[in-house]
């Protein structure tokens, strides 16, 4: 397997508090891997220490053939390589929806307006929300936002998606919309790795499932095994909570 994206031994304290405790991942192009776990097992400080939004203490993570945790590795630079999407919709409250899609494109990656306008519309129309592509986000619902955010992760091509409980600040009856996206967004070959806690989506869409416990990864798996068969206590014990 050459991986995509490859973690090695990572440790991150904040503090005297160790949250992630020799942590490694590989993640395969066009893989989708879910990360489940309690809260406060460290699924949303590793995939910040992915994107380079904190800093690790001890590992590597390399992107490609890319060391990016060299301190010298250029921090934007891969940031451009890396979608990420976290639980609250983070669009720009003061741009359209049109703007806040094109404008990585435009200003980070130089593409002309035209083009740029012209893929997000293609995208819009794809999520059904071509007729928004005027409006200011705040005229959206939780679930239209945070698929214009989705979009707008997807607009430049990244390599690899990063998911952080994308669902949870939503609505019940929104979820689904955003969970479809995704599942299309997967289907066509985008390498996504998603923290959730939505254990019927993961098990429905995830290549592999990785359950993370006090910073540690204790089991990964299928989704048929991990979560029919776990091997390890703590597996079982935390996935018992979904189920009774
Ligand atoms: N910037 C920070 N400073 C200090 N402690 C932090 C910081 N960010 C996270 N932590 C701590 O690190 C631990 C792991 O947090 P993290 O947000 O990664 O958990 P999580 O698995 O994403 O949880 P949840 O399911 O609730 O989102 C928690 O104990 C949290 O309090
Ligand atoms: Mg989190």
């Amino acid at each position: 397997m050459t991986a995509l994206l490859r973690t090695e031994d990572v440790w991150k304290a904040f503090g005297d508090r160790e949250v992630l405790r020799g942590v490694s991942l590989e993640l395969a192009a066009h893989e989708v891997v879910a990360l489940i776990g309690a809260s406060g097992s460290g699924k949303s400080t590793l995939l910040r220490c992915l994107n380079l939004l904190e800093p690790i203490d001890d590992g590597r993570i390399w992107l490609g053939d890319d060391d990016i945790s060299d301190p010298r590795a250029d921090g934007n630079g891969i940031r451009q390589r890396i979608g990420i999407v976290f639980q609250s919709y983070n669009l720009f409250p003061h741009l359209t929806v049109l703007d806040n899609v094109t404008l990585a494109a435009r200003v980070v990656h130089r593409m002309p307006r035209a083009a740029a306008e012209e893929r997000a519309h293609a995208l819009l129309e794809r999520i059904g929300l071509a007729d928004k592509a005027r409006e200011h986000p705040d005229r959206l619902s939780g679930g239209q936002q945070q698929r214009v955010a989705l979009v707008r992760a997807i607009a430049t091509d990244p390599e690899i998606l990063l998911l952080d409980e994308i669902t949870s600040a939503l609505d019940p009856e929104l979820v689904g919309e955003v969970l479809e996206l995704v599942r299309g967004l997967a289907a066509d070959g985008a390498t996504i790795l998603m923290a959730t806690h939505e254990m019927s989506f993961a098990r429905d869409v995830a290549d592999r499932v990785v359950f993370l416990d006090g910073g540690a990864i204790v089991e990964e798996g299928a989704p048929a095994q991990l979560f029919t068969a776990p091997r390890e206590a703590r597996t079982r014990e935390f996935l018992s909570r979904f189920t009774a």
